[in-house]
């Protein structure tokens, strides 16, 4: 009853985070983090996959979680921060009303196996995708002229994290393949990321092997261009799945700014999905410059399809943030954003009262932007 009583009055924390005690994200270069949003300090111990009991054991993580329960902000949790202080719902509110809390349990893992991608989007990395990755070292000359550019103290940039030439097969190991052994009995809930997770082939092996996917709820966050039919059969067996599909806007829109991506696979990958009785279906916008002119169409188009759009602040890189658009575009935006019924466009107004004009931003998205363009053959310039 002791015990109860001391977790419980943790839990009335406004700091309290369920993930830290119960959940871990595997990044797609094996690494374990606490959870998908959290922001590495550089003095952080690190932790491969096949050091699970140490980083369960570890001081470090014995600090993160008293510091969580006893009311005080991490500072590797700032993402959330900034979302709470905007009134905004953060990922730890996210895991608070989600995760499955039993006694010290590994209960949820987010898995991003490697960084196998069929996409190149704008504002994500090699880290994550393995055709930025290629196309970075393809234009290496290019690509590094622009780093001189933008290179600051500080500014971390997707170039640099596009030069990741680690092992990205790790999930094929023996030593992954015992990791796996060890946790699977506890899981309740699994978040399936990447590098995309319909054409990594671990994914299928790995949801193939789970010895109870009646009692796991699955979320899938996907770009939904491939169609992968095994997988399919595969997520009819879990008590529920959650697929979120990323979408930077309608037709076009989607196409250029998820480079590579094809709006009618989409759409057919969609109604995929909504014909499985165990899967429910949303779709997440990166809010970010593009969306001056990309989001509107989205949300007419969502609410023309009944499927409810969530929104994700943009980490990095700085200069694709809403911060490198002119306050007069900025208020345009708003404006129409008041024209549109619905609660989402709140949400989106509501995110722009933070907004602060940064013109340096805005010269280095022009120029990254124009680079890509000259090497895609997009008109990406031409959205804002
Ligand atoms: C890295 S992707 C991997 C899963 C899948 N390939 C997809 O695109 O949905 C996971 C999520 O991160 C989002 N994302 C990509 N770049 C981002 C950025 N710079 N900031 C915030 N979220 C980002 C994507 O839109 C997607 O919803
Ligand atoms: S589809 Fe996902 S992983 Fe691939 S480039 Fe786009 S955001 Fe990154």
């Amino acid at each position: 009853m002791a015990v109860l009583l001391v977790y419980i009055s943790k839990c009335m924390t406004s700091t309290f985070c369920a993930a830290i005690h119960h959940h871990i994200n595997l990044t797609p270069n094996g690494y374990i983090e606490p959870c998908c949003v959290w922001t590495k300090d550089d003095l952080d111990q690190e932790f491969k996959f096949t050091q699970l009991e140490e980083y369960k054991n570890s001081a470090q993580l014995k600090k993160f979680k008293q510091d969580l329960d006893s009311g005080i902000k991490l500072p590797q949790c700032r993402l959330c921060w900034r979302q709470e202080e905007i009134g905004q719902s953060s990922q730890r509110m996210m895991y608070n009303k989600w995760l499955t809390r039993d006694a010290s349990k590994l209960t949820s893992v987010e898995f991003k196996l490697g960084n196998l991608c069929d996409l190149k989007c704008v504002m994500c990395n090699g880290e994550n995708s393995s055709q930025i990755s290629t196309e970075y070292k393809l234009h290496r000359q290019k690509f590094e002229k622009f780093d001189q550019i933008i290179m600051k103290p500080g500014y971390s940039n997707i170039f640099i994290k596009s030069q990741n030439t680690s092992d990205f097969n790790w999930p094929e190991s023996e030593e992954f393949k015992s990791f796996t052994d060890l946790i699977k009995d506890d899981l309740k809930e699994i978040i399936l990321t990447g590098g995309e997770p319909t054409i990594i082939p671990y994914v299928t092996r790995l949801l193939a092997n789970l010895p109870n996917p009646e009692n796991v709820r699955l979320t899938m966050i996907t770009n939904a261009n491939s169609t992968n039919t095994r997988l399919i059969e595969i997520l009819k067996n879990f008590k529920h799945v959650n697929v979120t599909v990323s979408l930077e806007g309608v037709k076009d829109h989607n196409d250029m700014v998820r480079f590579n991506s094809d709006w009618n696979c989409v759409v057919e990958n969609i109604h995929r999905y909504k014909e499985l009785p165990n899967v429910s279906i949303k779709i997440n916008h990166v809010l970010q410059a593009f969306s001056v002119t990309t989001l509107i169409p989205l949300i007419q188009w969502t609410q023309a399809q009944g499927l409810e759009l969530r929104f994700t602040p943009l980490f990095s890189p700085l200069h694709l943030t809403l911060d490198s658009v002119p306050a007069e575009r900025i208020q345009q935006f708003a404006n129409e954003l008041e024209e549109i019924d619905s609660p989402t466009a709140k949400i989106a107004l509501e995110a722009l009262k933070t907004h602060v004009f940064d013109p340096r931003l805005e010269m280095i998205r022009k120029q990254h932007i124009g680079l890509l363009d000259e090497i895609r053959k997009t008109k990406l310039s031409s959205l804002i």
